[in-house]
């Protein structure tokens, strides 16, 4: 089953690809739910919050459960994960949050990393994608890094695929597109300084 898959590949090497984590008629579904009102994407949290286009110039949308079934249905999935997760690998995940992202031509996130800097609580990132028929002259590929800067992954955006690692570990950046990127950014996060490091070899 794809959630021993999960378990396994994070608790050996941090990150895992899970495609047809939903089916192509369950990703339409979910596109017919996004919001018309996007805004601008920040970098930081509180006061040091701001938008910052040099670093990343896609637009977002935090998901609600009251978007329609299609978001509460994913929001659920993410829950079964969540609860699997801490299951077997005792990460202690307390809450979710996600935004749909929208990047459109010329639009890319720069290379950083997940968690807030001196406030460790974003564990766990997801990322899933909504993209029919990506092509690779589409750009947006997802390029990730371990913490020495060797580079992990290339990944395609493609509908249905979701991406799963662990916050702090792995530095990732995505490359410019040349038409618009739909995707749900997730994060799993531990209530304060609770949960458990996951000491992956590396
Ligand atoms: C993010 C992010 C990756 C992607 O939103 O923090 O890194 O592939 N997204 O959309
Ligand atoms: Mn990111």
């Amino acid at each position: 089953m794809n959630s021993d898959k999960l378990i396994d590949a994070l608790f050996t090497q941090g990150w895992f690809v899970w495609d047809n984590f939903l089916t192509s008629h369950e990703v339409s579904e979910l596109k017919a739910c996004i919001p018309t009102d996007w805004s601008q994407a920040g970098v930081g949290r509180n006061d040091e919050y701001m938008t910052k286009k040099a670093i990343r110039s896609d637009k977002i949308q935090w998901l609600q459960s009251d978007m329609g079934p299609p978001v509460s249905d994913f929001l659920q999935r993410m829950n079964d994960v969540r609860l699997e997760v801490n299951r077997h690998l005792f990460l202690g995940l307390f809450e979710y949050e996600s935004h749909f992202a929208k990047y459109e031509q010329g639009d890319f996130y720069q290379k950083h990393v997940d968690c807030f800097r001196g406030q460790e609580n974003r564990k766990l990132t997801t990322v899933f994608y909504l993209n029919e028929d990506w092509q690779p002259e589409h750009g947006g590929r997802l390029k990730m890094y371990d913490l020495d800067d060797n580079e992990l992954a290339t990944l395609d955006p493609k509908a249905g695929r979701l991406v799963v690692f662990l916050s702090e570990l792995f530095p990732h950046e995505v490359l410019p597109v040349t038409q618009q990127r739909v995707s749900i950014a997730g994060w799993f996060r531990t209530n304060g300084v609770s949960g458990n490091q996951l000491d992956i070899a590396r």
